[in-house]
Formats: structure tokens, C-alpha cells, sequence
């Protein structure tokens, strides 16, 4: 079974916009970008479009890529202290020069749509979160949409990043999952892997799961985004060996990609809803 994760975010993309309209809400999303980056500048673009289709509103801060750390916590103060806007969402990575620590724990815990603030990280380790990552957050969105069962099944998480692996394995463990992480100094990799029923890679490396990593009839989650030798993209997995492997895998792209936006505009919502109650 393929997860069309595409399809999944068209679909809450419709019921979100449907939701909003219906609040009389009007929620706001302000992006930062800082430099040129050409794939940053696509993510924001398609995020600012997305914001567009389901009634948010969107405004996008750029700062040159010469610009240093005070500088851009001075724009993120900004946009904390605006009444009109519900989301901050600034665009990773940020220019070497820029401290990218202190400007995520810098953005309002609770305008902190992306989920990447310690106080978001920690009330998902508590098991009380209120913003997610979004990345994570949607393929536990696409794992329910296909009724994939989570609870006492074996999950194995590669990478452990703080967007991605760490909070992705906090998710599958808060729905009951048993949980493992995995990573680059990981011993005896492939034999891990192959004892998951629900398998993440988010490595970052072109057609690094390979069939002989995956358990027959295992969920297969691919986060990767990469480039083959051809310079198309890919994902980790390669999904041709992969596929008739196992019980459903998701695709790139159209898979967990599109769950991204999805997500951030329902957490952007979420912020809106927040600042009412
Ligand atoms: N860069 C790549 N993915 C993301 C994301 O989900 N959020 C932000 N802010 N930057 C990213």
C-alpha cells in the first residue's frame, strides 16, 4: 500500500479551511528567512501559497544572509510583541554566522508554531504537548488516516534530530509504541531496523534503507529528501526495492512532504484558537 501523504494533506488542508471559516478566526503566520537559500526560499513560498488556500494570513520577513544573530532576535521580538500575528515560523538552517539556538528559543512558546522550542519539546516528552513538530506531527496524521496500528507495535526511529527523529520517537512512544532510536554510532543497524513494525528513516542519505533493512509487511516512513545520482530527487528508501517489501510505505515525494505544510497550518490555527480562549 502506498500512503499518499499528498491526498492526507489535501484533505485536511480542506477540512482545516472549512474549520477556520467557520471560527471567524483569522489567523496570521509570519515567516523569517534569513539568506538565499533556493530550497528554503521554495519551502517558505509553498508554505506563504498553503497559508493562502486555507484563509491564514501570511507575511514574510528576509534578511540578508550577511545578517548577525541580534539582528534577527531583534525580527523575532518584533513578531512576538505583534498582537495580529498567531505563528512564528523561522526557516532552517539559518547562515552559519547566525546562533541558531538562541534565536528558536528566542520565538514565544506559544506562537511557536514549528514546535522546535524547548518549552514545545518538553510538554511533548511530558505527554501534554501543545505544538508538535510538524514533520513528526504529520506522519502520526498519515498513520491514523490509513488506521496503521501504533500501540505495543515495535517502531524504530532512525536520526535524532530535534525536528525530526527525537520528537518522531516521543509521538510513536506517546501512542504507545515501544520505541527505539537509532542513529549513526548505532551497533548492528540493519538487525534494529529489521525488527521494526513501523520503520522512520530520516537520515538524509539517498537509498539508504535498502529491502534487506525492512521487516515483511513493516510501515515504511521515508522523511528523506535527497538528490539520486541523477540529480532527482529521493528520498532514503529505495523504494523500488522496498516496496513490494512492505505493507505500506510512503513515497517521495508525495508522501510525507505535503503532511509538513499540512501540519504547520493546523498548528498556526491552533495558535490563533489559543490566544481566544
Ligand atoms: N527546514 C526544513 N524543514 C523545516 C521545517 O519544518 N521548519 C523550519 N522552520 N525549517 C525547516
Amino acid at each position: 500500500m502506498i500512503l499518499d501523504g499528498k491526498a492526507v494533506s489535501e484533505k485536511r488542508l480542506e477540512i482545516l479551511k472549512e474549520e477556520i471559516e467557520e471560527s471567524g478566526l483569522y489567523p496570521r503566520l509570519a515567516t523569517v528567512i534569513v539568506g538565499e537559500d533556493p530550497a528554503s526560499q521554495m519551502y517558505v513560498r509553498m508554505k506563504h501559497r498553503a497559508c493562502e488556500r486555507v484563509g491564514i494570513g501570511s507575511v514574510g520577513i528576509e534578511l540578508p544572509a550577511d545578517a548577525t544573530t541580534e539582528r534577527v532576535l531583534e525580527a523575532v521580538v518584533r513578531l512576538n510583541n505583534d498582537p495580529d500575528i498567531n505563528g512564528i515560523l523561522v526557516q532552517l538552517p539559518l547562515p552559519d554566522g547566525v546562533d541558531t539556538t538562541r534565536v528558536i528559543d528566542a520565538v514565544a512558546p506559544e506562537k511557536d508554531v514549528d514546535g522546535f522550542h524547548p518549552c514545545s519539546l518538553g510538554r511533548l516528552l511530558a505527554g501534554t504537548p501543545v505544538f508538535a513538530p510538524c514533520t513528526p506531527q504529520g506522519i502520526m496524521t498519515i498513520l491514523d488516516e490509513y488506521n496503521i496500528p501504533i500501540r505495543g507495535r515495535r517502531a524504530v526511529v532512525v536520526g535524532r534530530s530535534i525536528d525530526v527523529g527525537r520528537p518522531m520517537a516521543v509521538l510513536l512512544l506517546n501512542a504507545d509504541a515501544t520505541v527505539t532510536i537509532c542513529h549513526s554510532k548505532t551497533e548492528n543497524l540493519e538487525e534494529e531496523m529489521r525488527r521494526a513494525d513501523i520503520l522512520v528513516s530520516a537520515v538524509g542519505k539517498a537509498k539508504f534503507v535498502g529491502p534487506e533493512m525492512v521487516k515483511e509487511g513493516a510501515t515504511v516512513i521515508d522523511v528523506g529528501i535527497n538528490q539520486d545520482e541523477q540529480g532527482k530527487l529521493c528520498g532514503d528508501v529505495d523504494f523500488e526495492a522496498v516496496k513490494d517489501r512492505a505493507g505500506a510505505i510512503t513515497p517521495v515525494p508525495g508522501g510525507v512532504g505535503p503532511m509538513t505544510i499540512a501540519t504547520l497550518m493546523e498548528n498556526t490555527f491552533r495558535a490563533a484558537k489559543l490566544r481566544t480562549c
